[in-house]
């Protein structure tokens, strides 16, 4: 059995690699959070203090560790950028010096923000050029994890679900239809979104095909927030009118943000991984969750 310390266990992707890998009896699971569930093998630490996060790999020594913890709200990473560096940066370079202490696989998840979107498409290769804090903070996070030959960096597009937190796009977009009031969605910030469970799938297939260095995982289509509300909407039967586009220019958003990011998946198919449209997803998140759950706050 193999033992997988996810780190940020109690946020949206770590609750859905908990949940894909507790399916899979090869794994046993251990959790690091600020405050993670009383359930067993998980711990409360904070990423950036080293010796309680030490004294948890000497418990556990893990033979795959991923780092999903971090700040992940741009606005608030560019106000507190102390508080940032010490998390997104600091926190993870602790986690990386254990990982290479034990000599674990090690999995970094880092994030499309890392370009500055005036190109639209983005492979593996392209050049990274962050134009907010928490996209410089992933650059650099990405650079030092890559210093260990055991590290596979991800990648992520938007990631959304329902269940496992209220913070991200979709779910604030069901809370708000499901009350019948109006939101506004940013129709000039476009992406590939992927659903938590199929990056967790794939991240899953990539450990187990001991693949390592920087993978690209999105979904198939790409859309600006509007889109994708609007698509959602229409799949689930919401009230389509309630929602409202607003271009970037008339938000108050602080950090910029990058425009145009195509995440390009050749290298993620190539590795025999598939990309799913968004239909597929919606049609997964009905597999789970009835239309009288959507509908109720
Ligand atoms: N969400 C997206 O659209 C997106 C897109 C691309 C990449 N990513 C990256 O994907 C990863 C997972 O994102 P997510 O959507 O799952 O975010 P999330 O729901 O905010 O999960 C992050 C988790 O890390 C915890 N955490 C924060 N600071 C910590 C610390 N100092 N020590 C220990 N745990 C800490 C958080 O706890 P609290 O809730 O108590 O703060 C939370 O449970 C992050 O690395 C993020 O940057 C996200």
């Amino acid at each position: 059995m193999k033992k997988i310390l996810i780190c940020g266990i109690g946020g949206q992707l770590g609750l859905s690699l908990k949940n894909i890998f507790s399916k899979d009896n090869k794994y046993q699971i251990h959790g690091i959070d600020l405050n993670p569930d009383g359930s067993s093998n998980m711990h409360s630490c904070d990423i950036a203090n080293k010796k309680d996060l030490s004294n948890i790999f000497k418990k556990i020594s893990p033979d795959i560790v991923i780092n999903a913890a971090a700040l992940v709200n741009a606005e608030i990473c560019e106000e507190k950028k102390d508080l940032t560096y010490s998390i997104n940066y600091l926190g993870n370079k602790n986690i990386l010096e254990l990982s290479k202490k034990y000599s674990s696989d090690f999995v970094f998840i880092s994030s499309y923000y890392v370009f500055d979107g005036t190109k639209k498409e983005y492979y593996e290769t392209s050049t990274p050029t962050p134009i907010n804090y928490y996209g410089i903070m992933k650059l650099l996070a990405e650079q030092d994890s890559l210093s260990y030959e055991k590290t596979l960096v991800i990648r992520p597009g938007k990631i959304f679900s329902l269940g496992y937190d209220l913070r991200n796009f979709i779910a604030r977009t069901q809370q708000s239809l499901a009350r019948n009031e109006k939101i506004k969605a940013i129709n000039d910030q476009f992406n590939n979104p992927i659903h938590a469970d199929f990056l967790s799938d794939s991240i899953k297939q990539l450990i187990e095909k001991g693949e390592k260095g920087i993978y690209n995982v999105a979904g198939k289509d790409y859309v600006s927030n509007f889109e994708f509300a609007k698509l959602f909407a229409k799949h689930f039967n919401f009230n389509e009118s309630l929602i409202d586009s607003i271009k970037t220019d008339e938000t108050n958003q602080i950090a910029q943000r990058p425009k145009n990011v195509e995440l390009k998946l050749d290298k993620l198919e190539k590795a025999g991984i598939k990309a799913h449209s968004l239909e597929k997803m919606f049609e997964h998140m009905e597999s789970i969750f009835s239309k009288n759950q959507l509908f109720k706050v």
